[in-house]
């Protein structure tokens, strides 16, 4: 099992139907290869994290770098984990309380995600 965060800015400010595509997409395709985690969009930075088998963690990561819809992609942990953090795939509209949440889950020694 292999645990990836990281945090990237949006290009615009993404409207609702276009969340939409992006949520359905990581709910079409990270659950048919047993990717869990937790999106969090605040309307300038996401934050996401994947877990799973690391290949399929390593090769749905090169889909979403080449998504031109954010830039400015900063890996800010990646590491074998022994289990999950999150049992399903989410998305959720935030950040402070997302980001204290996956920062745990990564259990970060004094990394600045910013
Ligand atoms: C911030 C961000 C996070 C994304 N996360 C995922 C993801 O976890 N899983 C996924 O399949 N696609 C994700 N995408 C969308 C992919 O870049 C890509 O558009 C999508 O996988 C294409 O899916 P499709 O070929 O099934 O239409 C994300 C896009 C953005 C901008």
């Amino acid at each position: 099992m292999y645990r990836l965060l990281y945090r990237s800015l949006a290009v615009r400010k993404l409207d609702e139907a276009e969340l939409h595509g992006i949520v359905n997409a990581c709910e079409r395709n990270n659950n048919d290869r047993l990717i869990t985690g937790l999106l969090s969009y605040d309307g300038t930075h996401f934050f996401q994290m994947l877990e799973g088998k690391r290949e399929n963690v390593t090769s749905i990561m090169h889909r979403i770098e080449s998504d031109d819809r954010h830039r400015n992609i900063r890996v800010l942990g990646q590491r074998p984990v022994s289990e999950r953090a999150y049992l399903s795939w989410g998305f959720r509209w935030d950040r402070g309380q997302s980001l204290a949440e996956l920062e745990d889950a990564m259990r970060f020694d004094g990394v600045n995600p910013w």
